[in-house]
């Protein structure tokens, strides 16, 4: 653990007991950025001239609760990635970089592997989230060592959402007299679950090593076919808890050329007002009637 970093003392879990604890983050950067559609990949694009992965990995450093980083790169990008990442005056931790895999579980699964038998808390964190906050990494660290070993953030949300069938249905017939109505697909709806109840997740997510590496596992023959989309749900499949924290508007991940724009603004708004930006899930707030 750095000199720097918070004493962590009430309620600590098992692991925290050998004395030896330290905190390694899985930095996601392997992607390609299809739906960004630029000519680069999407951890390197840049905000303010400092490339994606980089802003994300000054956030991690500056919480103060993470002892090292290894980021997923894109396959024969490590020293371009090493150069923006390790080289950066304010990434002032150790950084390694590791080949990526064909999917985000396998890139994590890559990251994983270079986890050292001293890293006892494990946070896997998407480049494509360059300014979630230092104050976010620390509320999921410190929820996990308060003994939750799987912690994600996550916002409430504001659509209603709707499970529909992947059952791809012939367009519906024109009602006559309408004329033709084109190729409308149309998914039939399964259910509507409760508002109050869903939460949009975001990164970084934190584990216990040994529960990480057991989801991992029991998931390896999935990693390319049916790959999860964040580890907290291999966690799940094992049967095991997850926890849900307050994330935060400026955790928002950059998929389109519209999240840029927003990303850069929330950037702007985190330099003026560097509070800690929590957008409380749970309780009250969650099953408020404000917005019916
Ligand atoms: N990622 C990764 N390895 C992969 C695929 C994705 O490390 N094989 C990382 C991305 O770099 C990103 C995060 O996982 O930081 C979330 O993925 P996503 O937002 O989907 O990014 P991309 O896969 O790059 O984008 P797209 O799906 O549009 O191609
Ligand atoms: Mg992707």
């Amino acid at each position: 653990m750095r000199d720097d970093a918070p004493a962590w003392t009430a309620g600590a879990s098992s692991f925290m007991q050998s004395g030896l604890v330290t905190t390694i983050a899985i930095l996601t950067a392997a992607g390609s950025g299809t739906r960004l559609g630029r000519d680069i990949p999407k951890a390197l694009v840049e905000i303010d001239g400092v490339p994606l992965v980089t802003h994300a990995a000054r956030r991690l450093a500056a919480s103060g609760v993470v002892d090292s980083i290894v980021v997923t790169c894109p396959p024969g990008l490590a020293s371009v990635v090493a150069d923006v990442v390790a080289r950066d005056a304010l990434v002032g931790v150790p950084v390694r970089v590791v080949d990526g895999g064909a999917t985000r579980q396998a890139s994590v699964a890559a990251g994983l592997a270079l986890a050292g038998p001293d890293d006892d808390v494990v946070l896997v964190h998407d480049a494509a989230r360059p300014f979630a906050s230092a104050a976010l990494v620390r509320r999921v660290v410190s929820a996990v060592r308060d003994g939750h070993r799987a912690v994600v953030p996550g916002v409430p949300v504001v659509d209603t959402i709707k499970t529909v069938t992947d059952a791809d249905l012939p367009p519906a017939p024109a009602p006559s007299g309408t004329g033709a109505m084109g190729a409308v697909v149309a998914e039939p709806v399964i259910s509507t679950p409760q508002r109050a109840q869903l939460r949009a997740v975001q990164t970084p997510q934190g584990f216990d090593r040994a529960l990480l590496e057991r989801a991992h596992d029991a998931a390896a023959h999935r990693a390319v076919d049916a790959p999860a989309t964040d580890d907290a749900g291999l966690v799940e499949a094992l049967g095991e808890r997850v926890v849900v924290v307050a994330g935060e508007d400026a955790a928002l991940k950059v998929t389109t050329e519209r999240d840029l724009v927003l990303a850069t603004l929330y950037a702007r708004q985190a330099e003026k007002d560097p509070g800690d930006g929590a957008r409380p899930v749970g309780g009250a707030h969650a099953r408020s009637g404000a917005d019916r």
